[in-house]
């Protein structure tokens, strides 16, 4: 066998993993309240699912303008954060999770709507396919949005706190802003590393989500989809 062939296999298995928890998550949309959805190949995979849902789905908050467009697509209105209280339900991926169920995202630049999405919600319900689980965070880098004008700056400070930052050549956030994907940063207290970096001056958010963490994680494996909580 090629490689070629083993990674493309591997990939196939992939596919089926994020369609597999999209499915899964169907059954934590509650009718009658406010959804909230994320970004990315498996949220996309769970907004497919929706299709049929969408007449119990009053309202969605959008975590990005794609996701926005795909919901609308489907016959979902989506909504302003700004116009509701609360969302009884997020959903979304990760790039990386761990057992505490604190993640990396960002790796679709849509990580500060996420943060915002996923702390008015009541519940976060991550999906995932195996290869996201890890014991410790930080083989992704993490990805940081930041104010264009702030951007040498805030790499500075990064360098500093023992990062390699890397600009995200040709992305332009929703928000209009920047994306430094960080390396080697130590992020073994991750709600700690958390608040630092959000502590430097033009940084708008980063993609630690440990301080919220997810509460729910359907875990796609070969055998099946497992559900993680955190007790
Ligand atoms: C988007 O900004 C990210 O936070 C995504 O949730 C993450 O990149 C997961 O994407 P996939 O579902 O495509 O792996």
């Amino acid at each position: 066998m090629t490689n070629a062939h083993t990674s493309q296999q591997a990939l196939l298995k992939q596919a089926q993993l994020k369609q597999a928890v999209a499915q899964a998550a169907l059954a934590y949309v509650k009718p009658g309240e406010v959804l909230g959805v994320g970004t990315g190949s498996t949220a996309n995979l769970f907004i497919d699912g929706l299709r049929d849902l969408a007449r119990d789905i009053p309202a969605a908050v959008a975590s990005s303008e794609a996701t926005r467009e795909r919901l609308q697509a489907i016959g979902i209105e989506v909504v302003n954060a700004n116009e509701v209280s609360r969302i009884a339900v997020y959903v979304d991926g990760a790039d990386e999770i761990n057992p505490q169920l604190a993640m990396i995202k960002g790796g679709g630049a849509a990580l500060t709507r996420e943060k915002i999405v996923a702390e008015m919600s009541d519940q976060f319900v991550c999906i995932a396919d195996a290869s996201k689980w890890v014991q410790r965070l930080g083989t992704f880098p993490l990805p940081i949005e930041v104010l264009p004008m702030a951007r040498s700056m805030v790499a500075r400070a990064l360098v500093k706190l023992g990062g390699d930052p890397v600009y995200r050549q040709g992305v332009v956030t929703d928000n209009g802003n920047v994306i430094l994907d960080v390396y080697n940063l130590d992020l073994s207290r991750p709600a700690e590393m958390e608040a630092t970096i959000n502590n430097i001056v033009g940084v708008v958010c980063n993609g630690l989500f440990a301080r919220r963490p997810a509460d729910v994680l359907l875990l796609g494996r070969d055998d099946g989809v497992e559900v993680i909580t955190v007790s």
